[in-house]
């Protein structure tokens, strides 16, 4: 049945600020900033097979990965949309090494920003989802000055907001300020997120997981034995359970988020820390799956309490339904070989 009222996201971000006598109004200005270039990325995105914008540019990022073009358009756009609102001090991006700093001629804000631009990269040319992933924290070091890497190294319970967006079938758009979790699909016609997903839990235990299977050889033995015991059979345990793995993280969680499972990428022999960034990818999916009910840890910490050393670290992820992400961690604490 058709809702009675639209909620904006606008909206929406100004009237859970209004909860909150000392908020400024400036999280809903920096959200709303966000949104656009939001809005701006799903539109080329959607445009992706058309023009002229699938293939490599010929540079590799700082991981030595190939960069599509849409990875490009993605950052400049996310920096064009939010370096001259006066609200950062710095900005990081999976696409560049080194902080961004906010041009001189701008104000410099309180909050830093974290960004993977486009997740699941390789999914650009195949029509499959993919998504942008974003982080803030409040600066530490005195304001009036450019950010440094104190301001961006911090632990991830000092998130102050999250969020991402998948490109999908249709754009939606997930935030949370650690109270509740709540989506918006973007109306194409006239442009505006409009709330579909309130207050969104994840389920406690789920009969689903998302890892990628082809690594199986160079896992801990105990994870290996953790799968083996999802695909068993067992009714009382709704197992055997499902596997899902679309090969974008952002899809991959946001799925699970919403009908329960487990995502993984654990270290193996090939990648000794995982795969995945702490900072843009780790940090903000781990505080909107707990802020949901949820769970997320590197198999014995919790994600949000490590304390960073570097921009672009990698950190393995297990994270989604917490009984599940429970399960996993037992099983490799009991199998050390
Ligand atoms: P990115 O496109 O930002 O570089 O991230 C890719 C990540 C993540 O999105 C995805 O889940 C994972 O890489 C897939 O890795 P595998 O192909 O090794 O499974
Ligand atoms: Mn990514
Ligand atoms: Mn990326």
């Amino acid at each position: 049945m058709a809702k009675t009222q639209f909620m904006t996201l606008a909206r929406h971000i100004i009237e859970g600020e209004k909860r909150h006598p000392e908020a400024t109004g400036e999280l809903s200005r920096l959200l709303s900033d966000l949104s656009l270039a939001a809005k701006i990325i799903s539109l080329e995105v959607n445009k992706a097979g058309l023009v002229d914008i699938l293939g490599f540019t010929g540079n590799n990022n700082i991981h030595g990965e190939q960069v599509k073009k849409l990875d490009m358009f993605a950052h400049d756009t996310l920096i064009k949309a939010m370096d001259h609102g006066g609200h950062f001090c710095a900005m990081v991006s999976e696409e560049e090494e080194d902080i961004i700093h906010i041009p001189a001629k701008h104000k410099i804000g309180k909050y830093v920003l974290l960004f993977d631009p486009l997740d699941g990269s390789s999914n650009i040319d195949v029509n499959i989802s993919i998504g942008t992933i974003f982080s803030i924290y409040k600066r530490i070091t005195p304001e009036g000055q450019p950010g440094t890497l104190e301001d961006c190294l911090q632990q991830g319970v000092n998130q102050i907001a999250a969020g991402y967006i998948v490109y999908g079938s249709s754009t939606i758009l997930v935030y949370t300020t650690g109270e509740g979790v709540h989506g918006f699909t973007l109306d194409p016609s006239f442009g505006e997120f409009l709330l579909s997903h309130d207050d969104i839990k994840i389920p406690k235990k789920s009969h689903f997981y998302s890892i990628n299977e082809g690594n199986y050889l160079y896992w801990h033995p105990g994870l290996k034995k953790y799968i083996k015991y999802l695909q068993e059979e067992d009714e009382a345990t709704e197992r055997p359970y499902s596997a899902r793995y679309v090969g974008s993280m952002v899809a991959d969680i946001h799925r699970n988020l919403l009908y329960g499972g487990i995502y993984m990428y654990p270290a193996d022999n090939h990648h000794p820390n995982g795969k995945l960034r702490l900072m843009y990818e780790c940090n903000p999916m781990s505080f909107i799956v707990e802020a949901a009910g949820g769970r997320a840890s590197n198999g014995k910490q919790r994600i949000m309490e490590i304390q960073p050393e570097s921009l672009h670290e990698n950190t393995p992820l297990f994270i989604g339904s917490e009984e599940d992400v429970k399960m996993v961690e037992e099983f490799m604490a009991n199998d050390h070989c």
